[in-house]
């Protein structure tokens, strides 16, 4: 994880990188620091804490200089402290490091380079790179660079700047996400666009194994073995404003509120109403043909991995392939039975999850065609896979997945009704049922929004309770795993989510007096089941949230409070139910004082495995 920046141009770099770090926040937050070339050489300036922490520090004692790295760090190797914030450094201070990865051998580098006097000042596996390439300068840092990135397995994306050759900006990118952007006499590193769309929209996507050497008025790109790369930079077209708060308190809140428009973007140009048919020229374009598919694996983590959830129950019904959804941490390293047969479908909204481009890797060994849907165009996902499903969702700041989730979803039912209709295993009225019921979603979940005040009223009621329970059946489950999730990662409520009918096989003992159930029951044919479950933990003294469709006066006698959302198709209903269990969880998280954008312990993006 981490974030990492880097400036070299016409401007005083100190500004542009505390900038880029801002935006880049979301892949962690618990310490920061730059590295500016000065009058005087290089100089550091790091804290432990947020970047507002370093931004204070910066104030006091500006670096002025017109080249600079910056780093926000979200440790794996030493806790979060001054000494352990990025960047490192060698011995003499002369060049200097930010690193996004982990570099798996850092202890044997650390050991040999002890051997040979080196003396390491923090716990960081980041330190070795410093040191190597110190240890390796003979007068051109690109060649020393080399010779250290040569040295390391792991994953990395770094940058350097050193006093050697200040006029010079190095960047390497393995297995960690890492883009540069062109400018007018000036140039940019990032992580990821945000942090440098403020200066360009004109970006070069790094490959693994390739590094850039960036001044003031160029950038050239080479593999590590030092072959020149020709390759046109890529225009961004979306606006830096779709990344900002827009009068929201939140992230989340405006993320939340932004699933009508990401569903209809998501939808927009992939449903030809006259043959009521869903297209995907993306998978046509591939030469995809879905029946060559035997079976199909879904691939994903957390909050990605409920989408798959979701998925496999929507792809099975409609097109009858047997479908796995695994955690991709997982896929792996269960000789997963896969080959030239079966369709992996990737899902991460990020399109950088570390677990999730193994399990892509894997798969791809084996034989399988690989399809991602992912939310970031040029992320590594997208260009691993065979061919790629964008969900229009637009960029998601929030370290709580909301709307890439509920575009994931459509996205997957997309790809449902297509292999269905690809493969005849649909009845053409029904077909016509769900496109017309998956065209009208937008519009239902601006419905849902509407009851966001009745959320905040129940969320006001569980903030104060230490364990909370959510239960529902088939695909209520799976939303009921979702806002498990959610409630968890937000406001650090414990929580777990139950197929209702399995509380009473032991975790019914956990019901007492008060304890909030929430009852996700969206599936009038699992209905009356789900409240004989509820009158079992009613009966234990469960204080009951219902989730119900519109119309419905059963739940409602059951449940001590009903949260009621738009009816929908039984399997469209997940995106729907999603909505007010995100509002919960953001309320719950806001009544108890939480981080609600940054949650403690997390990051937006897991780029480490
Ligand atoms: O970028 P990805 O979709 O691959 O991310 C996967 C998970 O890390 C992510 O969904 C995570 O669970 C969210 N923070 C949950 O809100």
């Amino acid at each position: 994880m981490c974030g990492i920046v880097g400036y070299i141009g016409k401007r005083n770099s100190q500004s542009v990188l505390l900038n880029g770090l801002k935006k880049l926040e979301y892949r962690g937050y618990d310490s920061a620091g730059v590295a500016v070339h000065t009058a005087q050489g290089l100089h550091i300036c790091k804290s432990k804490g947020r970047i507002s922490e370093l931004e204070s520090r910066l104030q006091d004692a500006p670096l002025v200089g017109s080249a600079g790295i910056g780093h926000t760090r979200w440790a794996t190797h030493g806790k979060p402290s001054d000494v352990n914030s990025h960047p490192h450094t060698d011995i003499e201070t002369k060049i200097s490091v930010v690193h996004n990865g982990i570099i798996e051998n850092h202890l044997s580098l650390k050991e040999e380079l002890e051997a040979l006097g080196c003396t390491f000042v923090s716990e960081t596996d980041t330190e070795v790179i410093s040191h190597l390439i110190a240890r390796y300068y003979e007068g051109d840092l690109v060649q020393a660079v080399r010779r250290a990135v040569a040295r390391l397995r792991g994953a990395y994306a770094i940058a350097v700047l050193s006093e050697h050759e200040p006029d010079k900006l190095i960047a390497v990118r393995w297995a960690s996400p890492l883009i540069i952007g062109v400018g007018e006499d000036e140039h940019f590193i990032g992580s990821d666009i945000p942090a440098i769309l403020e200066y360009t929209r004109d970006v070069y996507i790094l490959n693994d194994g390739e590094m850039a050497v960036l001044t003031r008025d160029g950038a050239e790109l080479m593999t590590l073995e030092g072959n020149f790369i020709a390759r046109q930079p890529f225009r961004i077209e979306w606006d830096l404003a779709m990344a900002e708060k827009d009068g929201y308190e939140h992230f989340m809140l405006k993320e939340i509120h932004e699933q009508p428009r990401a569903f209809r973007d998501t939808l927009r140009g992939r449903i030809d109403s006259g043959r009521q048919a869903v297209v995907l020229p993306e998978l046509e374009a591939s030469g995809f043909d879905p029946r060559q598919v035997r079976r199909i694996h879904l691939v994903a983590c957390g909050t990605a991995y409920h989408a798959a959830l979701v998925g496999k129950a929507a792809i099975e019904r409609l097109t009858r392939i047997p479908v796995e959804a695994e955690v991709a941490s997982e896929y792996r390293y269960r000789s997963p039975l896969a080959d030239e047969h079966t369709l992996v479908v990737a899902v991460s909204q990020s399109g950088e999850t570390a677990d999730t481009l193994a399990a892509m890797k894997e798969a791809r060994t084996l034989g399988a065609r690989v399809i991602a849907i992912t939310n970031v165009v040029g992320s590594s996902a997208a260009r691993e896979a065979d061919a790629v499903l964008f969900t229009m969702a637009g960029p998601e700041i929030a370290v709580a997945s909301t709307k890439a989730y509920t575009s994931q979803l459509i996205a997957l039912y997309l790809l449902a009704i297509y292999l269905a209709d690809r493969l005849g295993t649909m009845d053409p009225s029904d077909s016509a049922e769900l496109l017309a019921m998956l065209e009208k979603l937008p519009l239902q979940a601006g419905e849902t929004l509407a009851g966001a005040g009745l959320l905040q009223e129940l969320a006001a009621n569980i903030a104060g309770c230490e364990h909370l329970f959510f239960i529902g059946r088939g695909l209520d489950y799976a939303a009921a795993l979702e806002a498990s999730l959610k409630l968890k990662e937000m406001s650090y409520i414990h929580s777990e989510a139950y197929p209702a009918g399995e509380l009473k096989h032991g975790s019914l003992a956990l019901i007492e007096d008060g304890t909030p159930v929430v009852a996700v029951a969206l599936q009038d044919s699992l209905l009356e089941k789900t409240i004989g479950n509820i009158k079992e933990v009613k009966a234990r003294g469960a204080y009951v949230i219902g989730i119900a469709p519109e119309g419905d006066t059963e739940l409602a006698k059951a449940a001590d409070r009903v949260v009621y959302v738009p009816r929908s198709h039984a399997l469209l209903s997940p995106a729907l139910a999603a909505i007010p269990l995100q509002l919960l969880a953001y309320y719950a998280a806001l009544a108890r004082g939480n981080d609600v954008d940054k949650p403690r312990n997390l990051a937006k993006s897991v780029t480490v495995e």
